[in-house]
């Protein structure tokens, strides 16, 4: 598709952009059919997440876990998705809440969904100068059981001097409130950034740079069709619901950063050195 040419106003304006028809159906459904052949072949167990996610673990494990896979695809399940004896209450398909964070640089098909020329393009149109792929979710917000996800900006998470994230989010499947669209807050990019999510020791912290909660109740919904992009603010704050439907709600999301901004080394996504961060335009090293 062409990417609009005030979009870079848009998102200055709004926080963010909706842009409809970005993704072919069939690369969608790619994709999902990829993640789901990966989901079908994990053994949990082999794996570690059931240990991880049992609820005597708890806390250590679960950080350790979250901590070591910004370079490296990693399952993660939701709340209640394993019992205290480390047995999943549901099926793994049902269990799962994401796969997470350095798809884009390690699979083949994420690689492929994650570097196109109309990415590439967008990211120019965008002001990025050295755009840098930091980051990549599958989210799978399961009927009935995927949970709320609270309201927040990405730039907590994924911060850089000065600010510079901006979040690609992939609409895989029709995304409504029922089933648990996002939602923004129009113009809530302004509001200055309410904590930073760092490391400290072996776990994180949250600083807190401003107690006062967001507005939600000026929260709107994004309800998106399948193959709409939604171009999010690192500074903007967004929410979504529950999933109270029978329909799944598969998204897949990319924060970009700028390659210029300092990129601090107490941020909880760290990468090793042989896996340097890549633009939409580079090939990967041949070591990878
Ligand atoms: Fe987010």
């Amino acid at each position: 598709m062409d990417i609009p040419a005030d979009i870079r106003d848009r998102v200055e304006r709004d926080g963010f952009a909706v842009l409809a028809d970005f993704v072919p159906a069939e690369r969608c459904d790619e994709l999902r059919a990829h993640t789901e052949n990966l989901l079908a072949g994990v053994d949990p167990d082999v794996d570690g997440a059931l240990t991880v996610f049992s609820t005597t673990e708890q806390t250590h494990t679960q950080d350790e876990w979250f901590l070591t896979s910004g370079d490296t695809i990693r399952w993660f399940l939701e709340d209640g998705a394993v019992d205290e004896q480390g047995r999943l209450t549901r099926p793994l398909p049902l269990a799962v809440n994401k796969l997470g964070h350095a798809m884009h640089d390690l699979d083949p098909v994420f690689d492929r969904f994650s570097r196109t020329p109309e990415l590439a393009a967008l990211a120019d149109e965008l002001g990025f100068v050295d755009p840098r792929l930091l980051q990549s979710m599958y989210i799978f917000k399961q009927p009935g059981i995927g949970g709320e996800v609270v309201c927040h900006c990405d730039h907590t998470f994924l911060w850089t001097e000065p600010p510079s994230v901006m979040g690609f989010w992939f609409a895989l499947e029709d995304a409504t409130v029922d089933n648990g669209c996002l939602w923004a807050i129009p113009g809530g990019h302004r509001i200055p950034v309410k904590t930073r999510f760092r490391r400290r020791g072996r776990g994180t912290v949250t600083e807190v740079l401003d107690p006062t909660p967001y507005p939600t109740e000026e929260l709107v919904p994004l309800e998106v069709a399948k193959g709409t992009l939604v171009v999010l603010h690192g500074t903007l704050p967004h929410w979504s619901g529950p999933n109270r439907s029978e329909r799944s709600r598969h998204a897949y999301t990319l924060h970009v950063i700028e390659g210029t901004a300092h990129y601090p080394d107490d941020n909880w996504l760290q990468r090793r050195p042989d896996l340097p961060l890549r633009g939409f335009r580079t090939s990967p090293p041949a070591t990878v």
